[in-house]
């Protein structure tokens, strides 16, 4: 396979790359361009963070978990290429040595990379793009204050980089959906790479050979976001910090709950379609699709199906997708927004959900009309709550109907305990959140952040 990309403003082409490569284990040993350092090799950490420009625009990205031919046609920029021609400190470097924000040093590079990825989009809601970099010395208050001192600051002409114009070049780096279809048909034992959030990790930490392999980045057809009166449709690639932005209006909770999805940089790579094909039964999008009557298009060759997406998911590790099928779009009616999404998880940032619950129950004329309660990390897979729906639809919208209903939650679920939580723990929240809904419907505030003593 042949790619070709910038690095830090320079031209690169590679021919017969190892498909599977890092990022990170090409910079530091083939270019000897050490100061990306490697932390934990699964996308937890930042340590690793460069910053890459392709037609959406510049992104912070773990490269630990990026393999190189997701670089084909884009600009990717490390710490070495942050500083100006003249040896002059980027500003956030500055900031960050005037304002005591390093220590050891070593998260200090992928800080700094975050820090130089928000400067240049202008984000100022530091707690949110740096919950990626941990820092075990400094603390992080300094870095905050960095990060704060430069807001205002211009943007150093030397970070803008400009994508490189490139033709898709080999059947395992499909230029379109098309493409991918026949080439997928040809080859069905092939593994999918969109995002590489989970494939990445197969490679560093389970050290699986993946032969071959089909990157589906080319497909650009596939990042289609389509709003209309009636539907709204994701193409299997559009990643959870679009996704976020698309659902900010139409429904809050849910781009709420995609802001505690992992970090920035893991939600700048993972996909829709990466999270629903996954099969995993604590993936947080599920759950509110299955909530919202969410479709999933599933497409082989020139056959295209949709089924609705709690069926697609039939059991443990097992889903409705034949060989050689791969996940084109998710869909769901447009409609009034009465989601409401809980994600209970250890840490409230970058963590992987224990339980997530989530509603949407209508109500008309003070009796429920509608139920619709989807959860992950209750079951094998993401599953309605079914017998919970029964026991609320048709009765009054109160709290007396919300008590009589959480029994049935026995009858919908058997929870398991594992090292996120035991199965007490999740059936009992299950019931809290359903009364949690009831109260914010109330207009009380329920969320952590709002409530105080
Ligand atoms: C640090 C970290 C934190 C995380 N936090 C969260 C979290 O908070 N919530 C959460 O839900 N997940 C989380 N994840 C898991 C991961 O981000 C998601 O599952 C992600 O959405 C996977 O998408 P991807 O594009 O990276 O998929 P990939 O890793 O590229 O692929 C995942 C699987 O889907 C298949 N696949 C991909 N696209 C398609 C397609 N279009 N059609 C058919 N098959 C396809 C692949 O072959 C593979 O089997 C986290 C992961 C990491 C590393
Ligand atoms: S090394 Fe930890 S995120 Fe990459
Ligand atoms: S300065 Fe030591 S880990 Fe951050």
């Amino acid at each position: 396979m042949n790619i070709t990309f910038l690095l830090n403003g320079e031209t690169v082409e590679l021919a017969d790359v190892n498909p599977t490569a890092t990022l990170l284990d090409w910079l530091r040993e083939d270019r000897g361009l050490t100061g990306t350092k490697e932390g934990c090799n699964e996308g937890d950490c930042g340590a690793c963070t460069v910053m890459v420009t392709d037609e959406g625009g510049a992104k912070a990205l773990n490269s630990c978990i990026l393999f190189l031919p997701q670089l084909h046609g884009r600009a990717v920029r490390t710490v070495e290429g942050t500083s100006g021609p003249n040896g002059e400190a980027h500003p956030v470097q500055q900031a960050m040595v005037d304002l005591h924000g390093s220590q050891c040093g070593f998260c200090t590079p992928g800080f700094v990379m975050s820090m130089v990825s928000s400067h240049i989009n202008g984000a100022t809601d530091h707690d949110t793009q740096l919950a990626g970099n941990l820092c075990r010395c400094t603390g992080y208050a300094p870095i905050i204050r960095a990060a704060e001192a430069v807001e205002k600051h211009p943007v150093p002409v030397w970070v803008k980089d400009t994508p490189v114009t490139t033709q898709v070049t080999s059947s395992l780096l499909p230029g379109s959906s098309d493409e991918l279809a026949r080439i997928y048909a040809q080859y069905p034992d092939a593994t999918l790479v969109a995002g590489a959030t989970d494939v990445g990790l197969w490679v560093t930490k389970q050290l699986r050979d993946l032969d071959p392999v089909i990157f589906l980045n080319g497909c650009d057809d596939l990042k289609e976001i389509t709003i209309t009166e009636d539907e709204i449709r994701f193409g299997a690639m559009v990643d959870m910090n679009r996704m976020g932005e698309a659902l900010a209006d139409l429904h809050p909770s849910y781009a709420e709950m995609i802001r505690r999805y992992a970090s920035v940089q893991v939600r700048h790579a993972a996909t829709l379609g990466g999270n629903i094909a996954n099969g995993s039964p604590i993936g947080d999008n599920p759950p509110a699709l299955i909530a919202l009557s969410a479709a999933v298009h599933l497409r082989k060759g020139d056959v295209r199906r949709s089924i609705p997406m709690e069926s697609f998911f039939i059991d443990y590790g097992k889903q409705d997708r034949a060989p050689g099928e791969f996940v084109e779009a998710i869909s769901f009616p447009r409609q009034t927004d009465r989601l409401k999404c809980y994600k209970l998880s250890k840490r409230f940032d970058q963590d992987i959900s224990a339980v997530c619950g989530c509603f949407k129950i209508s109500v008309v004329n003070g009796v429920v009309d509608d139920a619709r309660i989807a959860f992950g990390g209750m079951a094998g897979i993401p599953k309605r709550a079914a017998c919970v729906e029964a026991a609320l639809v048709g009765e009054p919208w109160t709290l007396e109907t919300i008590r009589a209903a959480v029994p049935a939650f026995a009858d919908d679920f058997t929870p398991m305990t594992d090292m996120r939580a035991s199965a007490l723990y999740r059936l009992e929240t299950a019931k809290a959140l359903l009364e949690r809904y009831f109260l914010e419907d109330q207009g009380e505030a329920t969320n952590v952040l709002e409530v105080s003593a």
